[in-house]
């Protein structure tokens, strides 16, 4: 599998995610319910992003060095994190709701953007060889995550 329809197929599982997110979280009436579920997506995210930077950004540096993208992207991983570490010391329910639906919007248009920019970019600018080691590489990592 390349390592652009991989990554695609996870950001198809956060989407769920995302979706449930929304759902249920203006319902929630305990701050440690909205700390679990900001917890959960700090947990993926963390194992997506790793994978990302790994096998996408870093092949990839230089062309989004060229584009001035590689900056931003990385501080937009920063900032997704930060708002999810910030939501684990609110002690306001109404606050954390806040915060976690915007740590959710804010993720939405940054896997958008990667959707429509840095996933063409890769099939366009590394050969199917140099995706298909890059998949398998990422297959190697999810089977010791998950051994
Ligand atoms: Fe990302
Ligand atoms: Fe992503």
């Amino acid at each position: 599998m390349k390592i652009t329809d991989a990554l695609l197929a996870e950001h198809v599982v956060f989407h769920s995610v995302f979706d449930h997110i929304e759902l249920v979280a203006p319902c929630l009436e305990s701050l440690a319910e909205v700390k679990v579920l900001g917890g959960m997506l700090a947990a993926l995210l963390e194992h997506h992003g790793v994978a990302e930077d790994k096998l996408l950004m870093e092949p990839l540096e230089h062309r989004l060095d060229h584009l001035g993208h590689r900056d931003a992207f990385h501080h937009e991983h920063e900032l997704i994190d930060g708002f999810l570490m910030q939501l684990q010391k609110l002690d306001d329910v109404v606050a954390a709701k806040a915060l976690l639906l915007k740590t959710v919007h804010a993720s939405r248009r940054h896997f958008d953007k990667e959707e429509r920019l840095i996933f063409p970019m890769a099939e366009q600018n590394l050969s199917q060889k140099t995706l298909l080691e890059l998949g398998q590489e990422w297959g190697a990592q999810r089977q010791v995550a998950t051994a």
